[in-house]
C-alpha cells in the first residue's frame, strides 16, 4: 500500500454539481441563470457541501450544452453577466462554499475566433487545431461529399466521434479535414503546439485571478495526441489511438506548475474517458503534481451490453461491486484519489439505473448515497440527487434535446431497430434524463421557471425540494452523510478493504483510520438477504442506516436496498 494521505483538505469535501441551465430561471426565459443560483444559496448552504462544480457557462452556441466554448473569458449572456458571476462567487464564499469551474480545454467551438481565423487561412491558428490531409487510399470516404476534395478523399484515420459518425469533418474547402472527437462543431485543439498550451494556462489563470480555486478538466486524458495520427488495426478500438497518450502527463504537469499548482488551496479533478487504474493513479498521485482526483466511468458501464452504451439491459450487482472494489483498491495501492459519483449531467439518474424508482425510491436512493459517500474518495452530488430525482417520464424522442440522444436514436433506426425499441434504449441512457429542471416544488414547471422550460419536468408533484424539506427522508440522509464525513477520519481518509466480496447481492467493506473502524453494508437488490457481521461490529454503534432501528447481531437480515454503517466497538 502507498503511504496514506496526510492532508485531509478536499478528501473531506462533498462537492455539489449544478447544471446551471436547469437549476433556477429568474428571468422567465426557460433557461436557468446565475441569479437563480444566487437565489438558492440558502438551500445549497443547508446541504453542508464545500464546493460547487458548475457545468460550463462560458459563451457558447450550445450545440453541446456549453461544452462547445466560443469565448473562455466571458459568461454566456443567456446565463448571466460577469457581475452576476462575481456576486455569486462572493455570496458563496460568505457561506464557506468554493467554486469549481468546468474547463473544456480539449476542444473549442468552431465559432471560437481561433477556429474562424484558421478557416480564413491564418497559419498560426491553423496550427491550433488538428488538421490533416485525406489518407491515401486507406481511410473511409467522408459520408457527405465536401465541396472540393483532394484526389483520394479518404478520412485521415478511422476514429469515430463520441456522438456517432466519423471524427473528421472537411476543413472549409481546403480538401483537408479537422479532428472533432465530439460534435463537428467542437474542434480538437493541438496541444503539441506550445502556444496552445500557453493559452490554456492563461485561461486557467484568468479565473484564478477572480478568486477561483476549483477546476474540473473536461475529457482531459484525450489531449495528448501523437504527432502522427494512426488508424487502429482491424478489430481494435480506435479510442486507444488517442486516449491516455504519452504526453498527457507532461501537459498536466505544465498546467499545474504554471497555474493552479501555485495555489495551495486549489482543488482539481480530471474527467478521464476510457482509461485505466494505472493511468488514473498517475494523474492523481500527489507526487506527480498533476491533478487531485479523477472521474472514471468503468462502474457506469455495467449496464452496457457488449460494451455498447446504446443498449437497454439491467446491471448485475456483482459487476458493479467488483468494479468499484477494483478501483478502490487499485487507487489506494497507488496513492491515487477517486472522485466518487453515480450521477452527473451525462448519466441517467442512478435511482432508475441501480435502484427502484417506484417501489423503493427512498430506500434505493439512500442506499446508493451510502455506497458513494462511504467509499474511498471525494463524493460528488449531482443536483436533484439529494431529493431522489428520477429520469423523466418521457414518451417521445421529440422530448429529448441532446445531440447525442438524437444521433443515437437516428442511428438505431438506420440499423433497423424498431421505433419503440429505439426509444426504450435512448430513454434508458439519454443524458437529458439528468438535465431536466431541478424540482423545487409541485407547480407545473416545478418552481424552475415562469416561462417554458427548455426541457420538461415530469414528476414534480411527488418529487420536489419543498416536499423533501417537510420531512422527506432522502435530503436529511444526504445531510447526515455529509456531516459524518467531517466527523470521522475513517470516512474521509480511512483505509478501504472489501468484506465478503463474493456475496452475490451485498457490497460490504471496511474503512479504517487508527483505532476507528467502520463496516459498510449495502444490499444492492430488492430481495431480503442475510449477511454475517463480525462480533466486534455486532456490539458497536450504528453510525447511519436507511431503515429505522436495524437489529444487528452476528447476522443481519437485510431489507430490500438496506444500507448501514457500523462502527466497531473500541475497547478502552
Ligand atoms: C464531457 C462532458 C460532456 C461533453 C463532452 C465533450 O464528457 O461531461 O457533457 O459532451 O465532455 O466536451
Amino acid at each position: 500500500m502507498g503511504k496514506p494521505p496526510t492532508k485531509v483538505g478536499f478528501r473531506e469535501y462533498a462537492i455539489y454539481q449544478i447544471y446551471p441551465k436547469s437549476f433556477r430561471d429568474t428571468t422567465g426565459s426557460g433557461i436557468g441563470d446565475l441569479r437563480g443560483v444566487i437565489e438558492k444559496i440558502p438551500y445549497i448552504a443547508s446541504l453542508g457541501i464545500d464546493m460547487i462544480w458548475f457545468n460550463p457557462f462560458f459563451v457558447s452556441p450550445q450545440r453541446d450544452g456549453g461544452y462547445d466554448v466560443a469565448d473562455y473569458y466571458n459568461i454566456d449572456p443567456a446565463i448571466g453577466t460577469m457581475d452576476d458571476f462575481d456576486e455569486l462567487v462572493r455570496a458563496l464564499a460568505d457561506n464557506g462554499i468554493g467554486v469549481m469551474l468546468d474547463m473544456v480545454l480539449n476542444h473549442t467551438s468552431t465559432e471560437h475566433e481561433w477556429f474562424q481565423k484558421a478557416l480564413a487561412g491564418d497559419k498560426k491558428y491553423q496550427d491550433f487545431y488538428i488538421i490533416r490531409p485525406p489518407a491515401l487510399g486507406s481511410g473511409r470516404p467522408y459520408p457527405r461529399r465536401p465541396a472540393r476534395r483532394a484526389a483520394d478523399g479518404g478520412l485521415p484515420t478511422n476514429w469515430e466521434s463520441k456522438f456517432g459518425g466519423p471524427a473528421w469533418a472537411p476543413f472549409g474547402d481546403t480538401g483537408n479535414y479537422y479532428l472533432h472527437l465530439y460534435d463537428p462543431t467542437q474542434a480538437d485543439l493541438n496541444w503539441r503546439n506550445p502556444e496552445v498550451r500557453d493559452e490554456m494556462v492563461k485561461i486557467v489563470n484568468f479565473w484564478r485571478a477572480k478568486g477561483i480555486h476549483g477546476f474540473r478538466f473536461d475529457v482531459i486524458n484525450v489531449i495528448g495526441k501523437a504527432a502522427e495520427l494512426k488508424s487502429s488495426a482491424p478489430g481494435e478500438d480506435p479510442r486507444y489511438m488517442y486516449t491516455d497518450g504519452p504526453d498527457v502527463n507532461a501537459y498536466l504537469q505544465q498546467l499545474n506548475a504554471e497555474s493552479f499548482g501555485q495555489d495551495p488551496d486549489s482543488v482539481t479533478v480530471g474527467e478521464m474517458s476510457s482509461t485505466s487504474i494505472q493511468n488514473c493513479v498517475e494523474y492523481s498521485n500527489p507526487d506527480n503534481h498533476e491533478l487531485d482526483m479523477v472521474f472514471s466511468f468503468h462502474h457506469l458501464k455495467v449496464d452496457y451490453l457488449n460494451g455498447q452504451k446504446w443498449s437497454n439491459v439491467r446491471f448485475n450487482p456483482i459487476d458493479l461491486k467488483r468494479t468499484l472494489n477494483e478501483w478502490a483498491l487499485g487507487m489506494q495501492e497507488g496513492n491515487g484519489w477517486n472522485a466518487l459519483f453515480l450521477n452527473n449531467h451525462d448519466q441517467p439518474r442512478s435511482v432508475n439505473r441501480f435502484g427502484d424508482p417506484t417501489t423503493y425510491r427512498v430506500e434505493s436512493a439512500t442506499m446508493l448515497a451510502t455506497m458513494i459517500h462511504m467509499l474511498r474518495g471525494t463524493p460528488y452530488i449531482y443536483m436533484g440527487e439529494e431529493i431522489g430525482m428520477t429520469d423523466p417520464e418521457y414518451h417521445s424522442i421529440d422530448d429529448y434535446v441532446d445531440v447525442e440522444a438524437r444521433n443515437a436514436y437516428n442511428a438505431l433506426i438506420d440499423q433497423g431497430v424498431d421505433a419503440a425499441e429505439a426509444f426504450a434504449i435512448v430513454h434508458s441512457k439519454a443524458r437529458d434524463n439528468s438535465r431536466t429542471p431541478m424540482q423545487w416544488d409541485d407547480s407545473p414547471n416545478a418552481g424552475f421557471t415562469t416561462g417554458t422550460p427548455w426541457l420538461r419536468p415530469t414528476n414534480q408533484e411527488h418529487i420536489n425540494v419543498a416536499a423533501e424539506e417537510q420531512g422527506g427522508k432522502i435530503l436529511a440522509y444526504y445531510k447526515k452523510l455529509i456531516r459524518l464525513r467531517k466527523q470521522h477520519l475513517a470516512i474521509s481518509i480511512g483505509e478501504y478493504q472489501p468484506y465478503q466480496l463474493d456475496h452475490p447481492q451485498v457490497y460490504a467493506f471496511t474503512r479504517t483510520h487508527e483505532d476507528e473502524k467502520l463496516l459498510v453494508i449495502i444490499n444492492l437488490s430488492d430481495k431480503e438477504i442475510a449477511c454475517d457481521i463480525p462480533e466486534d461490529f455486532a456490539t458497536g454503534e450504528v453510525l447511519i442506516a436507511n431503515y429505522p432501528n436495524p437489529t444487528v447481531a452476528d447476522t443481519i437480515q437485510l431489507h430490500p436496498y438496506e444500507a448501514l454503517t457500523l462502527k466497531k466497538e473500541v475497547v478502552a
